[in-house]
């Protein structure tokens, strides 16, 4: 096809993809070229605003390395991670919601057995965390790896700390024949993600704001359960309704109980006020294949 205009562009560059063998890649391909056309159709897409974009994805890239990941963050903020989390994540009556799953997880957290401290010198209040994981028949899962990792007081992960030598605030967990875990931590605060990059950039100019109300992350697994990616928010953080990351469910909402200083659910005495947090989680059936 020669001379093509602003109208046959489109149904020629489709026309290209009649010999790709891969049948997804086809649908996928199609659907992006169709909709790539009709945003720029639709905003009257200038040559300016052509480049602008071409740079704005280059330094996305070029912000990305081994720790930072740009275009996850980007995913994040454009809310096209949580849109594939409630698409992907539909959940039987009852069991607990997944929301997204940041840009700060690591592969190899710590292992812990029993009731344990992740803490690790990470900066913050005591926190103790006591929960079950249940099936939905409201029986106990024994034996679930739950990772949990989380920021510390000055609302950073420990991977956003270049030249720490060890882990903080984050680990694996198990549950016990109860299908219950405890663990000590740090209380969460609400964080801004980075914003020293073009994501930043692209709040700011924007009119956003860049933060995630205070959470703890959570992945639990174990055989037999789909596995579940999710946070519990504190119920009273600022920014719940304005998420940066559009996370926020209400199940996930979790109460942070202060308690003055005395004895801990560990049995160990607190010389300082700490907080408690229960929550249970409750695991999907795994899907038959
Ligand atoms: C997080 O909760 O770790 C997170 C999620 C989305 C964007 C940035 C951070
Ligand atoms: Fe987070």
């Amino acid at each position: 096809m020669i001379n093509i205009n602003e109208h046959s562009i489109t149904q020629a560059v489709l026309q290209r993809l009649d010999n790709c063998d891969n049948p997804r890649l086809k649908t996928v391909m199609t659907s992006l070229v169709k909709h790539l056309h009709e945003f720029a159709r639709e905003v009257q897409l200038s040559e300016e605003e052509w480049m602008a974009g071409i740079q704005f994805l280059t330094a996305t890239g070029h912000k990305c390395d081994d720790k930072r990941q740009e275009f996850i963050l980007l995913s994040d903020t454009l809310g096209l991670s949580m849109l594939t989390v409630a698409m992907l994540n539909a959940k039987p009556a009852g069991a607990t919601e997944a929301t997204v799953f940041g840009p700060f997880h690591i592969e190899h957290p710590p292992e812990y057995a029993g009731v344990c401290d992740i803490t690790d010198g990470a900066s913050g209040e005591p926190l103790f965390v006591s929960a079950r994981v249940l099936n939905t028949r409201g029986e106990p899962v024994a034996g679930a790896r739950v990772n949990v990792w989380q920021a510390d007081a000055d609302g950073l992960y420990d991977v956003q700390r270049p030249g720490l030598q060890k882990h903080q605030a984050c680990g694996i967990v198990h549950t016990d024949d109860h299908g219950r875990l405890g663990f000590q931590t740090v209380l969460p605060v609400s964080y801004p993600v980075p914003t020293d990059g073009p994501v930043g950039e692209m709040l700011l100019a924007t009119g956003r704001h860049p933060w995630r109300p205070a959470h703890v992350h959570f992945k639990i697994d174990a055989p037999g359960y789909q596995s579940l990616i999710t946070h519990v928010f504190r119920d009273d953080d600022e920014y719940l309704q304005s998420d940066v990351a559009f996370g926020v469910r209400s199940s996930l909402l979790g109460k942070y109980l202060r308690h003055e200083a005395g004895e801990a659910p560990d049995g160990h005495h607190m010389d300082r006020p700490f907080y408690m947090l229960s929550y249970d989680f409750v695991l999907a059936p795994a899907v038959a294949a």
